[in-house]
């Protein structure tokens, strides 16, 4: 009886620490949730009441955000229900290394529009424990085309003497550095991926700052500028995880947007790496930083980066593989299996996804409060996670209402919108989708086994096993009706949940570990 009340007391506590949502509704089931310099939502913290217990957070289009409930697993017979899930804890797949946002130039300068204050509530959004706990960043090496200019950082550099003269930018001193040194003290947890998009422009065919690719005579001087890179960052605190080979090295999709890019063919590339990336790194202080592969969609896996990886030279030094959703629609799942398969102890990382608006239609980019955007998100994170992907990280953590700036004009919507005229910032339902996963599944978690028979109901879930024993299950239903759904566990017995109409959901519950 004394637990009880305590435990009911805790409960109390938590319960009146955790900030709801602000709801703003634009119409057509659209709502936002509206934080300042003086209020966020946040997470809510849980615990469980017994060992039979599972928390359930839950979020759907009717605007629940997040909303916190406690049940119990128990033995006794169910009555008949449309959709069962099985949870297999001994069925293991692949490690989680975690979830994100990229810090371009353009997040960097909208969360600066806001006041300290309001800033801190962004950060804190995103990267503290009662947040989303954000603990991988995608760090751009120069512009990219969410900057408003375009730039890299040796510009000026004397092409005669061919001299590497180097500097950071404003962009880096002014924003991005403190920014990145700011969410890292949130979460110490935080990994870096640093991806350039494209040489100096003077060291490329056409010279430009779009299309054309590297002289071979600047191979090696391009990797000392991304090796400096990587040491004054470092010297900031801000180690790199990882760096890539380059932003979306096949360029096909300059027909509809120019944008800061380089191309590669597989074979120069397998050149340059083995020659001057790979070893630079490895005989540098950044011997331990991993190099991953690709950075593009995933429809080039089998062609472009698999005869990339046919050069035996450079896979060794290739030790995981980023991969972009925007052929995730058109292209299968499969190829990830494949290339799983294939370099079992190559990493899968999804290092880019954003909604790009239907230009056809005329479409904004940014449409406040979509729930269809965010189940977008939702269950393109539950697809690529049952297919081996190990990070999944969002494109610009945050935009303006217009869904940029951009100097090539290639605005798209984002999980966070700042409107700096009344000092606030929009958390829309992608932010949530991501949060769903981000805020519950810790470095370090394995996906485990799900079964699930009867798939007709618009259900889809995914389940891991974290380094706590907790085992987490997220579920989401696409269905416009509500409907029952039964979760066995082997070792708990089983609960019964009714899973509302447009649905997100974590489930969490303590793994027996005495059976
Ligand atoms: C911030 O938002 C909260 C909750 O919506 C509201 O009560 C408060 O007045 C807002 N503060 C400012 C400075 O706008
Ligand atoms: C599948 O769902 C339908 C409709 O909800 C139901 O009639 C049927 O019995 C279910 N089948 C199984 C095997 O659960
Ligand atoms: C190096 O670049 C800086 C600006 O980034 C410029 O002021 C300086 O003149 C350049 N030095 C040489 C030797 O080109
Ligand atoms: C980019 O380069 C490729 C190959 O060199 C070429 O086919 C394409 O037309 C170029 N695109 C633009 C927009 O310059
Ligand atoms: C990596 O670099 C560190 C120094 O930064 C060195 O101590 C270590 O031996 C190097 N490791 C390898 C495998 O070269
Ligand atoms: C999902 O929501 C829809 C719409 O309310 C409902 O018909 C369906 O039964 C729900 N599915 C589950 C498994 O709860």
């Amino acid at each position: 009886m004394m637990q009880r009340c305590f435990l009911v007391l805790i409960w109390w506590i938590q319960a009146a620490q955790s900030s709801p949502c602000a709801h703003r509704y634009y119409g057509n089931d659209h709502t936002v949730c509206v934080c300042n310099s003086t209020y966020c939502d946040s997470i809510p913290e849980y615990d469980f009441s017994s060992a039979s217990s599972y928390i359930r957070f839950t979020s759907d289009k009717a605007g629940q955000r997040f909303e916190k409930s406690e049940g119990f697993f128990s033995y006794e017979t169910t009555p008949e229900c449309s959709t069962r899930l099985f949870i297999h804890s001994t069925k293991l797949y692949q490690t989680i290394q975690g979830f994100g946002g990229a810090f371009t130039d353009s997040a960097v300068m909208n969360i600066k529009s806001l006041s300290k204050d309001a800033q801190e509530n962004l950060l804190s959004a995103y990267f503290s424990m009662k947040g989303s706990r954000y603990n991988l960043g995608r760090v751009p090496i120069g512009g990219t085309d969410f900057s408003s200019r375009k730039y890299t950082y040796c510009d000026n550099a004397d092409e005669k003497t061919s001299k590497l003269n180097f500097s950071l930018t404003e962009e880096e001193y002014e924003g991005k550095i403190p920014l990145l040194q700011k969410a890292l003290e949130l979460n110490p947890e935080l990994r870096l991926i640093a991806a350039s998009w494209t040489a100096p422009a003077w060291m490329k065919t056409n010279n430009d700052y779009v299309n054309g690719s590297l002289k071979e005579e600047y191979y090696q001087m391009y990797t000392d500028y991304l090796l400096t890179f990587l040491e004054e960052y470092r010297d900031q605190g801000l180690g790199m995880w990882a760096i890539s080979t380059g932003n979306e090295p096949i360029t096909e999709y300059l027909k509809y947007v120019r944008i800061n890019s380089m191309s590669w063919t597989p074979a120069a590339m397998a050149t340059w790496v083995s020659r001057n990336l790979g070893p630079t790194l490895s005989k540098s202080r950044h011997n331990q930083t991993l190099i991953f592969g690709l950075d593009d969609n995933r429809g080039h896996l089998t062609s472009f980066y698999e005869e990339f990886l046919s050069y035996e030279s450079c896979t060794n030094y290739i030790t995981g593989t980023a991969i972009h959703w925007y052929q995730d629609d058109t292209t299968s799942a499969s190829l990830l299996d494949q290339t799983h398969y294939k370099f079992p102890e190559k990493l899968l990382v999804l290092t880019e996804a954003s909604i790009i608006p239907d230009t056809t239609k005329s479409k904004k980019p940014v449409s406040l409060g979509s729930w269809n955007r965010g189940e977008r998100y939702m269950l393109n994170i539950i697809e690529n996670l049952e297919h081996w992907i190990a990070g999944w990280l969002d494109w610009n953590l945050v935009l303006n209402q217009d869904g940029g700036p951009s100097w090539a004009r290639n605005n798209v919507d984002a999980s966070i919108i700042v409107n700096p005229v009344a000092d606030e910032f929009y958390k829309q339902p992608m932010f949530y989708a991501i949060a769903h996963f981000s805020s519950f599944i810790p470095r370090n978690s394995v996906r485990i086994g799900v079964s699930q028979y009867n798939k007709s109901t618009g259900i889809k879930s995914v389940a891991f096993l974290t380094p706590n024993n907790e085992i987490v299950v997220v579920i989401s239903n696409t269905s416009t009706k509500e409907q029952q759904v039964t979760i066995y566990d082997l070792h708990k017995g089983h609960i019964s949940v009714r899973l509302e109409a447009k649905s997100f959901h974590t489930l969490i519950y303590k793994q027996l570990l005495c059976y």
